[in-house]
């Protein structure tokens, strides 16, 4: 098959090359100029892709900008970004746009699956009369279907081979294409009713992991009060074998899904006159996180007789989750910037993130952050970190991240 990508990012470019490698000539198409240059030096910049596995397709894989290389596909997976506006509302322009650019080349034939996480009803209400604007009607002249993205980016355990499939189709040889389309890369697929089901699904999945995260943060702060230790409290939690699931607290939640995608549904449900008062709560909780942990280190500092005013902190990691660069919607920023409004002198140390421009600082050696600090917050523990020795070399550590746990250390704060 000849199989098109629309957006090379954390999703598209892994699904470009996992097809790639499954022997299908693929056509990846993005507006960005400078990441379609990085893929044509053989350069990657998503880490679960690594350069080896680029060069080894690169026979198979063409990268461009323009659409008018998706004519000849077989099928075309959609994987361009959803994110919120200033208002916190769905913000489709790239969705629209996309769905613009590919009615202008679709072809009778072709499959359309869209893969980015969007409100049910958007396949269908809005993606589909996009395309139907190529005088092509959708499930007739063309097949059109949606499936959700599970990608974890960071993890190898669990990859797009081994992940279950959920794929909804709006007509039955709609679902029958896309699911013969993701069999050539998945073991399983999952076809469910509609694409409406598909959509729900992973809004689903997502708010899962909004609410239970907000309940575990809303917990650390009640045990912060109550000098109980929250991490062993969910440890202990967690050796129930059934009806448990164990979720961790942290400084807040980051990363393009999970401080997203629930507002995509929060919006849409507003329209059926029904709140979804959980999701909601969740954002707030969640929200509330950065402010806590500017407050907690603030806290640690007074007790060694020190103001946050003139303190030199040292953040240690600032993306999102570890592992990963990605800074999107990092709760990492928003601490920072709570610190240097109070005065701190910042400086951070993450090897996945080398300069953060709108704070003006670059990411510094690990030995060079510490010297000098009066406190080091640890916000994301990536791979590696020696977390010994930070706490050996530190006036003062707060770890958000339990990975002190098992250390004993007078200078030593945990959320
Ligand atoms: N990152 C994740 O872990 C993850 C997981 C599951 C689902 N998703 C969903 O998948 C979708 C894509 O997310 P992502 O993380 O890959 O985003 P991303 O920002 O990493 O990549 C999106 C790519 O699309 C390109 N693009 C934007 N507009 C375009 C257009 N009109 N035409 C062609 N290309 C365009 C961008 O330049 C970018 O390279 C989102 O809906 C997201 O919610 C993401």
């Amino acid at each position: 098959m000849r199989i098109g990508i629309v957006g090379l990012g954390y999703v598209g470019l892994p699904i470009a090359v996992e097809f790639a490698e499954a022997g299908h000539d693929v056509v990846g198409v993005d507006i960005d100029q400078k990441r379609v240059s990085t893929l044509a030096r053989g350069e990657s910049y998503i880490e679960d892709v690594a350069p080896d596995r680029l060069a080894a397709v690169s026979q198979r894989l063409l990268v461009s900008r323009r659409y008018a290389d998706l004519a000849q596909c077989d099928a075309v997976i959609v994987a361009v970004p959803t994110p919120l506006t200033r208002n916190r509302e769905p913000d489709l322009g790239p969705l629209v746009s996309s769905g613009q650019a590919l009615a202008s080349v679709l072809q009778k034939g072709q499959l359309v699956v869209l893969e980015s996480t969007t409100y049910p009803g958007t396949t269908r209400e809005r993606l589909a009369p996009l395309l139907e604007e190529s005088g092509l009607a959708a499930g007739r002249d063309f097949n059109l279907a949606f499936s959700p993205e599970r990608i974890d980016p960071g993890r190898t355990d669990f990859t797009l081979r081994n992940t279950p499939k959920v794929v909804g189709g709006l007509t039955e040889r709609c679902l029958e294409r896309a699911v013969a389309l993701y069999s050539e890369v998945c073991d399983e697929i999952v076809p469910v009713g509609t694409p409406e089901v598909a959509e729900l699904t992973k809004l689903l999945e997502n708010i899962f992991r909004s609410v239970n995260i907000a309940l575990v943060n809303e917990l650390a702060m009640l045990c912060d009060r109550m000098k109980i230790d929250v991490w062993e409290v969910v440890d202990a939690a967690a050796t129930k074998p059934y009806g448990f699931m164990s979720f961790k607290p942290g400084p807040g939640m980051g990363g393009h899904c999970l401080p997203v995608d629930p507002f995509y549904l929060a919006w849409r449900a507003r329209e059926f006159g029904q709140p979804t008062e959980f999701v909601e709560l969740a954002g707030e909780v969640n929200q509330a996180m950065p402010y806590f942990c500017e407050e907690k280190i603030a806290h640690a500092l007074n007790d060694q007789e020190k103001p946050v005013k003139g303190s030199r902190i040292a953040i240690i990691g600032v993306s999102y989750k570890p592992g990963v660069g990605d800074m999107r919607e990092s709760p990492s920023i928003k601490i920072m910037r709570l610190l240097a409004d109070r005065g701190a002198e910042l400086v951070y140390h993450d090897d996945y993130v080398s300069d953060l421009p709108d704070l003006g600082l670059r990411s510094e050696p690990l030995e060079s952050a510490l010297e000098g600090a009066d406190a080091v917050a640890i916000l994301t523990a990536h791979p590696g970190l020696d977390v010994q020795a930070v706490v050996d070399s530190a006036p003062l550590v707060v770890d958000f991240r339990g990975v002190t746990r098992g250390i004993e250390a007078p200078n030593l704060v945990r959320l």
